[in-house]
């Protein structure tokens, strides 16, 4: 593995995390993890991303899919590390679909936006429960904490662009595994990315479905979006993480499909449009 991404490990079960030093945590976190005696045992991961350590309680059995790390959002992660301009300018940031939050935790550490506009969503109850704990973790100045929310993709969101706007960046990692999510992960991303030019989702993907790339680029296009595998060839670093990954991932799953992940970019589509940085599309 790179050498600027490490990982270390503690076991927990879920009470003794509790008895940790969590000076930080409110009231209502606390509760959280008191009441995480039906969920899964959980251990305490520390990531380590150049300089940054981001501590992450993760699922140890038996758990959802978004309380585990998967390699994308490594992956992601080093890309924004090596690649943190393209958080330049950048005010506000939605996470999709964040699971332990690893992305935008590390995104809301390395950019400056303040904590209230990093807005980290997924779909479980129990992983946001995880991902709560997490955000707590990680901040210890409730003003620098980003949100969470409920948010499914496709679902709810003229209410949920009422309630948190737009954002300038959006994150995903490791979304996409069924065709029918590509449509409703898309209309989410065309909805909530701020309408101008500026404006980015990331996605890191692997595929494990042959032609879901083809649904992403045909779904992206119908929600006005341009979409660009990012060559990684600059970032040698980023690449052999991904690669190593993938040698990692096809060896435990099967090699069938074996085809390299990578990370795409997504902008709208401005041909054809009069658009601005401030006007509507
Ligand atoms: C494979 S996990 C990846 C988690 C995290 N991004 C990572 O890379 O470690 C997929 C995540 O997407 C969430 N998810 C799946 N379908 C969703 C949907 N329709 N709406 C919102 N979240 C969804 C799951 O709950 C899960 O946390």
């Amino acid at each position: 593995m790179a050498a600027y991404l490490s990982s270390s490990k503690m076991i927990f079960s879920p009470m003794e995390n509790d008895k940790t030093d969590r000076k930080n945590i409110t009231e209502k976190e606390r509760h959280l993890l008191e009441t995480n005696q039906d969920g899964p045992a959980l251990k305490l991961e520390t990531i380590a991303i150049g300089h940054h350590n981001i501590r992450l309680n993760v699922a140890t059995w038996g758990s959802a899919l978004g309380e585990r790390i998967w390699p994308l959002a490594k992956v992601l992660c080093s890309y924004l590390y090596l690649r943190h301009d393209v958080m330049r300018g950048v005010a506000s940031l939605l996470e999709l679909g964040a699971g332990t939050g690893l992305v935008g935790i590390l995104a809301s550490r390395i950019s400056h936006i303040p904590g209230r506009s990093v807005l980290l969503t997924d779909q479980d109850t129990r992983v946001k429960r995880l991902l709560h704990m997490n955000i707590a973790e990680n901040f210890t100045d409730l003003a620098d904490r980003p949100r969470c929310a409920h948010l499914k993709w496709g679902e709810g969101l003229d209410q949920f662009e009422a309630t948190h706007g737009t954002f300038d960046l959006i994150l995903g990692s490791d979304l996409l595994y069924t065709r029918c999510a590509c449509l409703p992960l898309f209309q989410t991303v065309g909805k909530l990315l701020d309408k101008k030019p500026s404006s980015l989702f990331l996605l890191a993907h692997r595929e494990r479905r042959t032609k879901l790339k083809r649904y992403i680029y045909q779904h992206s296009k119908i929600c006005g979006l341009t979409c660009r595998e990012i060559p990684l060839g600059d970032l040698p670093e980023c690449l052999e993480l991904t690669r190593k990954m993938d040698e990692v991932w096809y060896e435990a799953n099967g090699a069938a499909l074996c085809k390299p992940s990578c990370i795409f970019e997504f902008r709208w589509n401005l041909i054809g449009r009069n658009i601005t940085e401030h006007t509507t599309i």
